[in-house]
């Protein structure tokens, strides 16, 4: 399948998902928010994929949503649009673990797509902020919510209120990114981690995501009774077996994803 939006390809069992509207820097509008959507349910339905990266260009992840087309919307506009709400989630709906695999400008929407994401790996160059407050807009794919939970209500509040950027590095020490690597070597760094997590159980990678996701949703008690439940399934699992026999005679495991 081919998108006018995006770029995709497969390498083994992991799927690139690279957006792909460079003269705007990757700013998101309604048909690359639609192609990128399409991409990633058809991935999550494929079975021989076990990871997806999302990923962008050197210069830039995204640099938010289109201005150019946000400048033209009234209230109305977004309102009975739908805008964000129509095509902007379709990732959370996504089962398998998603890496963003971020250089250059994540901003604005750009930031918080990045942001539903599971984990971002950032280039040395990454560039993270929420500066829709410059436009006259709070931000509204997540900004005020996931990024203080990511970071710190300092760091987030920082971040939304002036405006400014992060590099990779006060991202990485604020949390917000699970590694730092070369930019020449991001997509190197980001499909090794990728191909790792193919080798797991599928459907326990798929239990580790909702279980981890369920912890920003939920309190404390709830959360770990969800996991418990997760953990005892497990035990109906065929690869449960094999992941404890495998270790037991000192050998990789073989998951058949069952
Ligand atoms: C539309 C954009 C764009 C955007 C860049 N471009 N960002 N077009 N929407 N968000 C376009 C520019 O207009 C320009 O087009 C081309 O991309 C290159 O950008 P330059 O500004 O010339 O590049 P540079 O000087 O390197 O500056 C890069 C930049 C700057 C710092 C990233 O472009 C910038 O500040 N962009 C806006 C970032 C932003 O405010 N994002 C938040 C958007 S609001 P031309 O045609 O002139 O070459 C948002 C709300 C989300 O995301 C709400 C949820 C949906």
């Amino acid at each position: 399948m081919s998108y006018e939006n995006v770029l995709t390809e497969t390498i083994g069992k992991v799927a690139v998902i690279r957006l792909n509207r460079p003269k705007a820097l990757n700013a998101l509008n309604d048909a690359l928010m639609i192609d990128l959507g399409n991409a990633l349910l058809a991935f999550d339905a494929d079975e021989n994929i076990g990871c997806i990266i999302v990923t962008g260009s050197e210069k830039a992840f995204a640099a938010g949503a289109d201005i150019t087309v946000m400048a033209r919307y009234n209230y109305m506009d977004v309102l009975k649009g739908e805008f964000i709400t129509r095509n902007w989630e379709t990732i959370r709906r996504v089962r398998k673990p998603v890496i963003a695999a971020v250089a250059g400008y994540a901003l604005g929407g750009g930031c918080e797509l990045a942001m539903m994401c599971d984990f971002i790996i950032a280039a040395d160059n990454a560039k993270f902020g929420q500066p829709e407050i410059k436009l006259g807009i709070v931000p509204g794919a997540g900004g005020t919510q996931r990024l203080p939970r990511a970071v710190s209500k300092a760091k987030a509040m920082d971040l939304c209120l002036t405006g400014r950027m992060m590099d990779a590095q006060e991202a990485e020490r604020a949390g917000l990114v699970s590694r730092v690597v070369p930019a020449d070597k991001l997509m190197d760094e980001a499909l090794a981690a990728a191909i790792v997590i193919t080798e797991m159980s599928q459907p326990v990678a798929a239990m580790v995501k909702d279980s981890v996701n369920r912890a920003y949703e939920t309190t404390l008690a709830e959360g770990i009774k969800y996991e418990r439940a997760l953990f005892y399934s497990c035990f109906a699992t065929e690869d449960q077996t094999e992941g404890m026999a495998a270790f037991l005679e000192k050998r990789p495991p073989s998951f058949k994803n069952q």
